[in-house]
């Protein structure tokens, strides 16, 4: 089967698929439901984004992959805007981009976004909070763009467009993401979901496994970072937090928002639109 030569390939030597983790090389559909949180910034909570075979495998893939044995502590990412340092004590690992079950995942992102610039992410990560840690306030966009060194469009600078974050399980409590810039939930609100903060200021998400927080980090008229994005991962009490980042690419010459130029991307002849 050709589509399980690039799995060979990610993990460097060669592993005994089983059964279900040859299934998810077809890469399934998923049928998720979505409720709209924030319009500026737009952000969406996503109900099941993602399968739970398909974070048992990825979590696998996490510790499996050689050079990405464990989590490390990163402080790689100095353009990332803090309010405070050190300001991450969780851990991050990066799975490999030509993993088919990442591609899958990456697919199902990018096609979420439609008419929004959605040609390429970045590679999926792994985080991981074990009680007392957190990720202080940051911005997920980039104060200065980034050169990609990804195949496909390595030496394109680019932003980071769109956040999908994905709680991928564990037992914590705590750990909510938590958006002080931006209007709270509804006190009725699904209370699994959604809690009020004690100052009533701003939208705290509770981690749920399966699902995803979508928002958009750039203003889409100039695709300068949007301050609203400012959000921390707060600090988990007790039990263990898993969650995945997945960052979609702005390119500077693109518009984020308008005819998107691929083919298949095109529901009709551009004639037919101006009826
Ligand atoms: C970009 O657009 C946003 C939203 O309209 C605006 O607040 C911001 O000042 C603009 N930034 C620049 C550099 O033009
Ligand atoms: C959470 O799960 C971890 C293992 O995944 C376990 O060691 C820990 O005791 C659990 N904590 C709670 C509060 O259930």
């Amino acid at each position: 089967m050709i589509v399980a030569l690039p799995l060979l390939i990610a993990f460097g030597t060669r592993v005994a698929l089983k059964p279900e983790e040859i299934n998810l090389l077809s890469c399934e559909e998923k049928k998720y439901s979505t409720e709209i949180l924030s319009i500026d910034p737009l952000i969406i909570y996503i109900n099941d984004f993602i399968f739970d075979k398909e974070i048992d495998y990825l979590m696998k893939l996490g510790k499996r992959v050689s050079v990405y044995k464990a989590f490390k502590k990163l402080f790689d990412n100095d353009q990332v805007r803090t309010v405070d340092k050190p300001y991450r004590s969780s851990s991050s690992a990066f799975l490999p981009y030509e993993d088919p079950v990442c591609q899958c995942i990456g697919k199902r992102a990018l096609d979420f976004l439609g008419f929004v610039e959605h040609k390429a992410h970045e590679r999926l990560q792994l985080v991981r909070y074990y009680p007392g840690q957190e990720y202080n306030l940051h911005s997920d966009w980039l104060y200065n763009p980034k050169v990609s060194r990804s195949p496909g469009d390595e030496g394109q600078e680019y932003n980071r467009l769109g956040s999908f974050f994905t709680y991928i399980g564990g037992n914590s409590t705590g750990g909510e993401t938590y958006f002080p810039f931006v209007n709270g939930a509804s006190l009725t609100a699904d209370p699994t979901k959604y809690a009020i903060s004690s100052n009533g200021q701003g939208l705290l998400v509770k981690p749920v496994k399966g699902s995803a927080l979508f928002w958009m980090n750039l203003h889409p008229n100039n695709g300068t970072g949007n301050d609203k994005t400012f959000h921390s991962g707060l600090p988990v009490h007790s039990g263990v937090k898993y969650g995945m980042n997945l960052w979609t690419k702005h390119y500077k010459s693109t518009p984020i928002l308008g005819p998107y130029e691929s083919k298949e991307d095109r529901k009709f002849e551009p004639e037919e639109a101006h009826v």
